[in-house]
């Protein structure tokens, strides 16, 4: 890191593999004046932040990106593991990220026209991959029943504190409804129920096939935030 970021700000070096330079993330709306006057001279790309709606950052150079939605729901630790699903590992990571270079469209990287489609595509690629490699606690994969070399789609999992968090769930764009994501949701209770009693994940308000999921799961809204931007343009 070549320069450190103001209090109430953190650098994020991964985000920064994409965007041709640094990258911080806003953690205090507090410090947002502060934030961007030290970031433009020495050439921040993008500085992100995500917070309750009633802060509004509009007049200070940032940009309203998305509402991020969060659902949560119980998990059935009784139900059984689905036919077609099968654990992932680090072989299944070309499929994986070609399925996610498809099927994310909603996400505040691709959102951003600031922000060029290869950049969101490489990002997504990036963490689906890091989560096949290990991030993951819990990677699923979704497979023709009768093939499980054709992967269909993913579910990659975080677990902390017995809640299973969704960190990324997609299935093949000429596969999506036919039940493929219910069934990864089936497979997220067979996997994580005996640990976690809760599941969670946050989607985009606009991305109502992932709400649509989660609501026939049981799953209910419980939280709201807006994402903003800011790069160097504004
Ligand atoms: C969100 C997502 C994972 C849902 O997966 P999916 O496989 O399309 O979901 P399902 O097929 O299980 O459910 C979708 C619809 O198909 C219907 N369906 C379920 N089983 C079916 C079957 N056997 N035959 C036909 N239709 C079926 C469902 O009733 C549902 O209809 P509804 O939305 O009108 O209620 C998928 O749309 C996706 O990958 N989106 C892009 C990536 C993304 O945005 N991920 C979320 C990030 S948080």
């Amino acid at each position: 890191m070549a320069f450190r970021p103001p209090n109430g700000v953190s650098d994020q070096p991964f985000d920064a593999q994409f965007m041709k330079g640094p990258v911080w993330r806003l953690e205090d709306p507090g410090q947002a004046v502060e934030a961007v006057a030290t970031a433009r001279p020495i050439g921040i790309q993008l500085i992100h932040g995500r917070f309750d709606p009633v802060v509004d950052l509009s007049g200070l150079g940032f940009r309203r990106i998305e509402t991020l939605v969060t659902y949560e729901g119980p998990l059935d630790p009784a139900v059984g593991m689905p036919s077609g699903i099968r654990p992932g590992d680090p072989a299944d990571a070309n499929a994986c990220r070609e399925i996610a270079g498809a099927a994310f469209t909603h996400d505040r990287w691709h959102a951003d026209p600031e922000i060029p489609d290869r950049a969101a595509v490489a990002f997504k690629g990036a963490w689906v991959e890091n989560d096949l490699r290990g991030r993951a606690d819990t990677v699923l994969i979704a497979t023709d029943p009768d093939d499980a070399r054709m992967v269909q789609g993913f579910l990659l999992v975080l677990e902390r504190r017995g809640v299973a968090i969704i960190d990324l769930i997609a299935v093949a764009p000429r596969m999506q409804g036919r039940g493929v994501g219910r069934r990864l949701m089936t497979a997220l209770s067979a996997a994580c129920g005996g640990r976690c009693a809760i599941g969670r994940a946050g989607t985009q308000e606009t991305n109502l096939d992932a709400i649509r999921l989660y609501e026939r799961c049981g799953w209910r809204l419980v939280d709201r935030k807006i994402t903003w931007h800011w790069t160097p343009r504004e």
